[in-house]
């Protein structure tokens, strides 16, 4: 059955104040539409973990420091409903610009530290609207719990952080990337690759699983991130943002895998601007 689409906050509001009156949990699935199997998943741990899940679709302008990157942002919320058909998810809430952003709005969330490196280095602005933005949603949804996915693992990281220094009553929960049979990690950029391109692109996972192998096998960090920088280009891609070990909680820069790490990467392909990463554990 597909849900209802729900446009404004007095709708969502007056069905979350039901639930909550029942003693049910409720779950929030923030995404920006052109759901994918990625999406998915996260309504999955959704729903194995509340009463209630609402899956929030809104191509955040805020968060987006490249107009040409908006403009050709997919909107598919047709597709996407039917998607979330079988999911049986509770509502879907695709507001009204005006009712996240009413005019006047001056308010901007901001989180120091974790975002000056990776994508914040590269994104002015972009992780102040990704908090903003996920800060009103959850005091839209009030939702005892928020389901993220790990394949945007710095995001995640500033939302576990924007969350806990303002004490907001949610449950974080980091939901593992979802890939493609050749490793390419599922992202809604995917599709705007060209079929050429869309050959090359699992060549960034691979980089990233040569470069764990070798810090694993002793090579020293640096020498094994300027290779898969290397094979990155050498692979196809048009220049690369970064290719990074840092720590799993903080994200503060590692030459030595001394602590749960992440290498984290993002490359330019055909236009797209694609992001990966895997967790690397000391020995
Ligand atoms: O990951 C995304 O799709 C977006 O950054 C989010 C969390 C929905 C905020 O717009």
């Amino acid at each position: 059955m597909t849900a209802p689409i729900l446009r404004r906050l007095a709708d969502l509001r007056e069905m979350t104040a039901r639930w909550r009156g029942q003693g049910q949990r409720v779950a929030v699935v923030p995404t920006m539409g052109a759901l994918h199997a990625g999406h998915l998943s996260l309504v999955e741990v959704a729903k194995a973990r509340a009463d209630r899940v609402i899956v929030t679709i809104f191509v955040n302008p805020r968060q987006f420091d490249n107009a040409d990157d908006l403009a050709k942002y997919p909107r598919t919320e047709q597709d996407d409903a039917a998607k979330l058909a079988p999911y049986a998810v509770d509502a879907i809430y695709a507001p009204d610009p005006d009712q996240v952003y009413p005019p006047g709005f001056a308010t901007t969330v901001s989180v120091a530290g974790l975002t000056e490196g990776l994508c914040g280095a590269h994104r002015p602005g972009h992780f102040d609207g990704v908090t903003t933005v996920v800060a009103k949603l959850f005091a839209q949804t009030q939702a005892d719990i928020a389901c993220f996915g790990e394949k945007d693992f710095q995001q995640l990281a500033v939302v576990r952080r924007m969350a806990r220094d303002l004490d907001i009553p949610v449950e974080i929960v980091g939901c593992p990337i979802v890939r493609e049979g050749d490793g390419l990690a599922l992202s809604s950029r995917n599709v705007r690759l060209s079929p050429a391109a869309r050959a090359q692109a699992p060549v960034l996972y691979r980089a990233l699983q040569q470069a764990a192998g070798a810090i694993g096998d002793g090579v020293p960090v640096a020498q094994a991130l300027a290779a898969a920088r290397d094979a990155v280009l050498a692979g196809g891609f048009a220049s690369v943002d970064y290719i990074d070990l840092r720590a799993a909680d903080s994200l503060v820069p590692l030459d030595v895998l001394d602590r749960p790490a992440r290498l984290l990467a993002a490359a330019h392909l055909d236009g797209v601007r694609l992001i990966d990463n895997l967790g690397l554990a000391p020995a």
